[in-house]
């Protein structure tokens, strides 16, 4: 159906800042028309429209964050000096709230979550943010693939040179969880802090993900913090909330707790 002028002008209008232009079109569209039925006046809904995208995206990130100059950073180190290269990936790592909370558990994070199915030979990170960084932590095969993907193009640009440059058979690209879901068949797909999100975007989202993935694993986790770093009763609320996910599923769930995330290892 073609959309209605009156959406493409207050679409074009939520784009126009840069910060929102480089988002996934498709979520950029779905959020605007959405805000768009519940407000008469045009510069509520854009700016209703603008705050909703910025707590699913921007919200986590480091403002201005200069890509080309990590590349340049990743670029200029001996590829072989594993512990520059892990002190740099640390650094930047900071610049995104999801990843900057991992960082004191990561020696032992992924080894201790991955461990029945190690080594993993290939890897589907959805709505990864600077999560693929982690790499170099992951208990991986020799041989691995790696798909990773976000709403935010100039980081999933940045994830494309960075796989390229360290040769890692991988592929980063938009993709909104919200428009699509993936169904190439992986061995493990990591939906890391984002069924929260998806369930804002949609009720029954993170449902209808779990189900589709064409994954023999699936790692969910869950932030034991907000954003603000207050701890809110979350830890019982999304303990609830993924117990129904799986209520009746013939699914083996491994959980594990770390101080600010809590995680399930799903093998379908
Ligand atoms: C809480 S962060 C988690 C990042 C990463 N998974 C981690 O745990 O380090 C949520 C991520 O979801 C991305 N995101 C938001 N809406 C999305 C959508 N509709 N589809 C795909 N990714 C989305 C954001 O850009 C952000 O990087």
């Amino acid at each position: 159906m073609p959309e209605k002028e009156t959406d493409l002008d207050l679409i074009d209008q939520v784009s126009r800042s840069a910060k929102y232009a480089q988002l996934a079109d498709t979520l950029v569209s779905r959020v605007t028309k959405e805000e768009a039925q519940k407000y008469k006046n045009k510069q509520e809904i854009i700016r209703s429209a603008r705050t909703r995208l910025h707590q699913l995206t921007s919200a986590y990130l480091a403002p201005k964050i200069d890509y080309a100059q990590w590349l340049y950073k990743f670029q200029s180190l001996d590829l072989n000096d594993q512990l520059t290269l892990k002190a740099t990936s640390l650094s930047m790592m900071r610049l995104h709230a999801s990843t900057c909370e991992r960082i004191e558990v990561l020696p032992t994070f992924f080894q201790t979550l991955l461990a029945s199915i190690s080594p993993v030979k290939s890897v589907l990170d959805l709505a990864c943010g600077l999560n693929p960084l982690s790499i170099p932590w992951m208990p991986l095969a020799d041989s691995f693939t790696y798909i990773a993907s976000d709403v935010v193009s100039p980081l999933i640009h940045f994830l494309g040179v960075y796989f390229e440059l360290f040769g890692y058979n991988g592929e980063a690209s938009i993709l909104d969880l919200s428009f699509s879901i993936p169904s190439q068949p992986v061995q493990l797909a990591l939906l890391m802090k984002t069924l929260p999100l998806m369930e804002q975007i949609e009720h029954g989202l993170s449902q209808k993900i779990l189900e589709n993935l064409n994954a023999e694993h699936i790692l969910v986790t869950y932030p034991l913090r907000s954003l603000g770093g207050r701890k809110k009763g979350m830890e019982e609320t999304y303990h609830a909330q993924f117990d129904q996910l799986v209520a009746g599923r013939d699914w083996k769930i491994q959980e594990f707790r770390f101080p600010n995330e809590v995680a399930y290892l799903v093998t379908k």
